[in-house]
This record gives structure tokens, sequence and C-alpha cells, in this order.
């Protein structure tokens, strides 16, 4: 059986839909959160996103899990507290749980409650023994874990899915110290990160043949419409993914392609053809920087596992000890 934590972290200060936009439409990068893409349909064009043949990174995390899981299982050691950030489905969470050493239970975390209740639900299913307690939080957030936690020896965070790479490396690096101090110092913490390679792989990741990924960042804008009542016509914007380096990125772009006039709470916005709202971005690692991010917040590289391409890295990393 799971229960869920009451106490949620989404406080009064979480941005509404419609201001994000105000906001994105004052500042010059026009800039708006990848968290707005997942409403019903946004979420299930990810899912359809990670099976395309070009989008590597969720089956290839996969396959690092699943070919090392008992070398992964024994690093992590036994009776450790599992808290997943942005669980969304607990796909990999389910072979994770189920090669680890008498896991003292499950903390799945993410934003979505209807999400997050059929994931744990599914995960219980499977696993019924094993105590689960959902947590309806916003993980880029400084959230707490519920008082009431099943005993355990120690933590391990899980987040997987390269999804460190939508923050800024500013912000990667002060979730992961706001993480070393909820999960303790005794934890470990296993993190997928998607690493720098050739532009056109890139590029081919996030601007798909299929134009899944340019459906899903145009549903943006249907939801700006369905939501704050507009009427974009999305087919005026295209849908454009940019590698950057320094740091080296994937920026996820909707480009106007004819003069856009956007009414909005009384105020009139003008987008000229050729700017672009910038949706997303995607920070690409090598081992060594993440390393290097993540011992400025207090975690030291233990063991990381590549597939042999290297396109993608499992780190597990250790608390460091206060000297
Ligand atoms: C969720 N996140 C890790 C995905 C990524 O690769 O940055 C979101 C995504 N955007 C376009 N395709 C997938």
């Amino acid at each position: 059986m799971f229960s869920t934590s009451s106490k949620t972290n989404l406080g009064s200060n979480a941005q509404t839909l419609g201001e994000a936009l105000i906001e994105a439409l004052e500042r010059p990068e026009r800039r708006i959160s990848p968290i707005w893409f997942y409403d019903e349909r946004g979420s299930a064009l990810f899912e359809d996103i990670t099976q395309l043949p070009s989008y590597y990174l969720t089956r290839t995390e996969i396959k690092i899990l699943d070919d090392n899981l008992e070398e992964i299982s024994r690093a992590i050691g036994r009776d450790r507290l599992v808290i997943e950030l942005g669980s969304g489905s607990s796909r990999k969470t389910f072979r994770l749980l189920r090669a680890l050493d008498q896991p003292a239970g499950y903390v799945p975390v993410d934003i979505s409650a209807k999400y997050l209740h059929q994931a744990a639900a599914r995960l219980s299913s499977k696993l019924p023994s094993l105590p689960v307690v959902a947590l309806v939080a916003d993980f880029t957030t400084e959230f707490q874990l519920p008082p009431s936690l099943p005993p355990h020896r120690n933590r391990l965070g899980f987040f997987p899915g390269s999804t460190v790479g939508n923050l800024e490396v500013a912000e990667a690096q002060s979730l992961l110290m706001h993480c070393h101090t909820i999960l303790g110092d005794e934890a470990t913490f296993l993190i997928g990160v998607d690493l720098d390679k050739s532009p056109e792989v890139l590029i081919s990741a996030y601007d798909d043949p299929e134009g899944v990924t340019a459906e899903f960042n145009r549903n943006l804008l249907k939801r700006i419409n369905r939501e704050l009542g507009l009427a974009i016509d999305p087919s005026a914007f295209a849908h454009e993914a940019r590698y950057l380096t320094n740091p080296a990125r994937i920026e996820m772009h909707l480009v106007a392609t004819v003069d856009q006039t956007l009414e909005i709470s009384g105020r009139t916005y003008r987008l000229a053809a050729g700017e672009s709202f910038h949706t997303e971005t995607s920070h690409k690692y090598t081992v060594e920087d993440f390393s290097r991010l993540a011992e400025k917040a207090g975690w030291e590289l233990s063991h990381y596992w590549c597939d042999t391409e290297k396109r993608f890295a499992v780190l597990l990393l250790t608390a460091a000890k206060v000297k």
C-alpha cells in the first residue's frame, strides 16, 4: 500500500501560466520555463518522444541501468530509503528497487498529484511489501520530506532521465546542495546525465524527423490558447533545436514565421518574424564537468556507468564528509 504526504510544498509563490507568459514577453530573451510543457497532451507527447529512434536518452539510460544493476546495487548498499525526484512514470525505478538489497521504502516526489498517485499505485502493486510514501512537491524548490518515513539506515536520491539538464547550472548546484541537506551526510545519489556529443546527434534527438518534438513544443501554444483564452496560431511558429556551447546545451525555440501581436491582460506584445520564445534548455555535460558541479554542492563521485558510445552516464555520488 502507499500513502501520500498531505504536506505539499506547492507554495503561494508558484507562478501561473499567465504570469510566466507575461514575464517571458516582457524580457528580451522571451524565455518560458519547460515545466509548462507538461499538461496531459504534453506528458503523452513526451512519452512518445522517449520511444523515438533519434531520442536515444531514455533507452540508453535504461540499458545502462539494466546492464549494471548488480554492480549499482552493490555500490548503493542495503536498507536504503529511495527518494526519486520528478518520478513521472517511475518506469526506471521499478528496475532499481527490484535490484536493491532490502530497500527500506520509496518516496516518489512529483508536482503532478495525478501522475504521482498512478505511478505509486502501479509500483505498489508490483512490489507490495515495499512502503511507498508519495510526496506532491516541486522538487526544484526547497522541498521538505514528510515527517514520518519508513525506518531506514540511510537515503538514496534518484534523479534519472537527465532532467537535471533542464535546470541552469547554478540551479542544478542549488538542487544538489538542498538534496545533501535533506538526504543527510550518509546519503548517496544516483543521477542520469546526458553527455555532450556531436551536434548532429543532439539536434536530431531534439528535432526528430517524425515531428513529435515539434508537436511537443507547439503544444505549449495550444495550452496557452486553451488556458488563457488566446488565439495564437501554432502553425505560425517553427520548432527549432539549437546546439550551443559554453556551456554545451540544446535550446528549443518557437520561432515566429510572421509578425505576431499578442493581447494579454489588456496589454499588447509584439513578436517580429524571426523572433522566438525560448521554451527549454537541455544542458549536456562531461562526467568531469558534472562531478565538479556536484563537488561544489557537497557530493563526491563514487562510480559511474556509461553506454559503449559514451552518450549518457549514470553517476553515483556520495555525500562528502565535512572535514
Ligand atoms: C525531460 N527532459 C530531460 C527532456 C530533455 O531531453 O531535455 C525533455 C525533452 N525536450 C525535448 N525532448 C525531450
